[in-house]
């Protein structure tokens, strides 16, 4: 199968936090910025596979730093890398105001997709990823431990199958 450059699903949402967004201090609630996230991977994975994804897995999300009411949100989705049938997206969130001041990179996390088939809705196969620059080339590395990482957790991979991870500790002994 053809591998796509990460550039040809990148994807930028932009949101302006309302009243209806906010917690009772009047900052974005968490859950809607998690909505959000959700939101814009899923079109790049989308993109990037070419056909309806679901999510599989969010890895951690951590709040650094408030976004307040009339705040304007970028969220900046990129694929990472391909495996089989599912798909890393890395999403970077920013805040501002309305004129552009107090600019913040607010958070960040990693979402996992599955592409599926338009016919039978099973997870099919997907498109790999062609990295091109040298940041795009270390999150493609990165990727394979974020992978066996989640998959441990998740109970879907036992810790003794782990090869990219050994690499991983055996290089930081
Ligand atoms: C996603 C889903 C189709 C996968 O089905 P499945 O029978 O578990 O399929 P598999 O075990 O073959 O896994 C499919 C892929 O998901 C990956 N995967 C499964 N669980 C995962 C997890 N917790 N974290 C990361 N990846 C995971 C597998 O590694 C595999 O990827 P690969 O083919 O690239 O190696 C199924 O679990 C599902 O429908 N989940 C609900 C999705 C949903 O409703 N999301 C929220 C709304 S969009």
């Amino acid at each position: 199968m053809q591998g796509k450059k990460v550039s040809e699903s990148k994807t930028i949402m932009t949101e302006m936090v309302m009243p209806n967004d906010t917690n009772p201090m009047g900052n974005l609630m968490g859950g809607n910025l998690m909505k959000w996230m959700d939101i814009v991977a899923a079109i790049c994975a989308g993109r990037h596979c070419q056909s309806q994804v679901v999510t599989v897995s969010v890895d951690h999300v951590s709040f650094q730093k408030p976004i307040m009411k009339g705040d304007v949100v970028t969220l900046e989705a990129v694929v990472t890398r391909a495996f089989n049938t599912s798909v890393e997206i890395f999403v970077e969130v920013f805040a501002c105001d309305m004129k552009g001041g107090n600019p913040r990179r607010c958070n960040h996390a990693y979402l996992t997709f599955v592409g599926l088939d338009d016919v039978s809705g099973k997870p099919k196969i997907v498109p790999p990823v062609i990295p091109l620059s040298r940041e795009e080339s270390d999150q493609y590395e990165d990727a394979a431990r974020r992978r066996e990482l989640r998959l441990i957790l998740s109970g879907k991979m036992k810790a003794k199958d782990a090869t990219e991870l050994r690499t991983l500790l055996e290089v930081n002994d």
